[in-house]
């Protein structure tokens, strides 16, 4: 590995280049080094690598527009800079930014309205009964793989399982589902860094989007005490109602929100699970740690490694002036190494002092809404596999030998996760 010294930050360009993806964390440190906050050369770029810092900008929603949440902070502004408060323009302007439509990207009361809808279905009781198809779902992937001796973790288990787990919850039917699945497991992930896949009707969402205007409109006129009837039929907190269009993004905004962050931190919990010593075997012994084994995970390699925010009024973060209409990149990843934080950043160590304030999903007004769903769904897909087998390792044939890994990383600027984990599973 390169010293951090060695790294030239202006050579090396994080939304393309495919080097800054094996070790992110290495290009973070030598960022890092230049201060918890601090301006990309020659662009209108911050990039937040302190805890507290990213802190002050994720829970800072006057200063700050998340419309570049989705599409990320480096593309310009498709308008020119004027006033002291961009928010109008931004409005504008919104179709002009990629996936600003989403809920993740929008601001203010439209951002309100659509999360309102949302924490409607992530109700404690849609929860357990979730969880219980979660349990039986896992039971059976995990089953199927043991039976073939091993699999590759991310397609065999992770994807199937975080769609099919969303489609659940959605209330998706039955004989729909395994197309859901094709459509999405063949669609890129959120964030790739390579152009060619921007045409968006190929993205598995507008695909998917087709399947709920038919769903929705269906239980409009003909409810059936469904969950998709309870989304069809909701209304604003101010008591008017969304349409259709409008509850179809959400839906499948869910998918794309949480399949691929859900799948990749299974396989980076997976590799954790293997590479540090004694930890399989004690979290065998008791598996109650797996809840902070998961935690940890998330912390030292959450499968976000960054948000944006677009500054729509000059403003402040860390004493550092940041000009109106510069992007801020959170680099997540980072804050949840920050040594000002964390003691031994780099180290993993199980049951960490209030290691649950990790920014692995995010703060604030946009903190994940699925995060009590992602913890669950990963603490089962564990729990499965240590009651099927006896031992899970790398499989050396396609990772090399011990102590000789090889791995390949998504090719995301958003997603940190292993692309394939080929595991050998000894049974029970
Ligand atoms: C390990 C798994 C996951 C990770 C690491 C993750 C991470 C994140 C992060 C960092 C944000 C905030 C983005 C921002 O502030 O700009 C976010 C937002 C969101 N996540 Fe997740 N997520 C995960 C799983 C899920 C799941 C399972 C779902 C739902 C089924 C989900 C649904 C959402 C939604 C709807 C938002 C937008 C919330 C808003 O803007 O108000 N996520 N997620």
């Amino acid at each position: 590995m390169n010293d951090v010294a060695d790294i030239d930050l202006a050579d090396r360009d994080y939304f393309s280049d495919h080097s800054i993806l094996l070790d992110p964390y290495q290009y973070f440190e030598a960022l890092r080094d230049k201060g918890p906050i601090y301006r990309l050369p020659g662009r209108d770029i911050f990039v937040v690598t302190g805890f507290a810092e990213s802190l002050e900008v994720l829970n800072n929603t006057v200063d700050f527009s998340s419309v570049v949440a989705t599409g990320g902070p480096a593309w310009p502004l498709p308008f020119a800079v004027a006033g002291d408060d961009l928010t109008p323009l931004i409005e504008a302007n919104r179709d002009k930014f990629l996936g600003a439509d989403l809920l993740v990207a929008r601001d203010d009361k439209a951002h309100y309205n659509s999360r309102a809808l949302l924490s409607r279905l992530f109700t404690p009781s849609r929860l357990k009964a979730n969880e219980a198809y979660m349990s039986g779902l896992a039971a059976r992937l995990v089953s199927n793989a043991v039976a073939a001796g091993g699999c590759e973790l991310i397609k065999d288990i992770a994807v199937p399982f975080a769609t099919l787990v969303v489609a659940d919850l959605l209330g998706v039917p039955d004989a729909d589902r395994d197309h859901f699945m094709e459509v999405i497991a063949a669609g890129p992930p959120p964030g790739a860094l390579d152009s060619a896949v921007r045409d968006e009707s190929q993205q598995p969402l507008a695909i998917m989007a087709g399947f709920f205007v038919n769903y929705l409109i269906d239980r409009k006129q003909n409810p059936r005490g469904d969950v998709l009837t309870e989304l069809a039929t909701a209304s604003y907190p101010d008591g008017t109602s969304p349409d259709i269009a409008e509850l179809v993004r959400l839906s499948t905004f869910l998918f794309g929100a949480g399949q691929d962050t859900t799948a990749k931190l299974l396989g980076n919990a997976m590799r954790f699970l293997i590479e540090v010593p004694g930890l399989q075997a004690q979290l065998r012994a008791d598996p109650s740690l797996l809840p902070a084994f998961l935690e940890e995970v998330l912390r030292l390699e959450g499968s976000t490694k960054m948000t944006a925010r677009l500054a729509r009024k000059a403003t402040t973060v860390g004493g550092v002036e940041i000009p109106i209409g510069t992007k801020v990149m959170v680099a997540l990843a980072a804050a949840n190494r920050d040594p000002r934080r964390w003691e031994n950043p780099r180290e993993f160590v199980l049951n960490r002092p209030k290691i649950k304030e990790n920014l692995a999903f995010g703060r604030g007004a946009h903190v994940c809404i699925g995060n009590p769903l992602a913890r669950v769904e990963a603490r089962i897909v564990f729990e499965k596999l240590f009651e099927q087998t006896s031992q899970i390792d790398f499989d050396a044939k396609v990772h090399g030998p011990r102590g000789h890994n090889q791995f390949d990383y998504e090719p995301s600027f958003i997603i940190r996760g292993l692309e394939k984990l080929q595991l050998t599973l000894a049974p029970r």
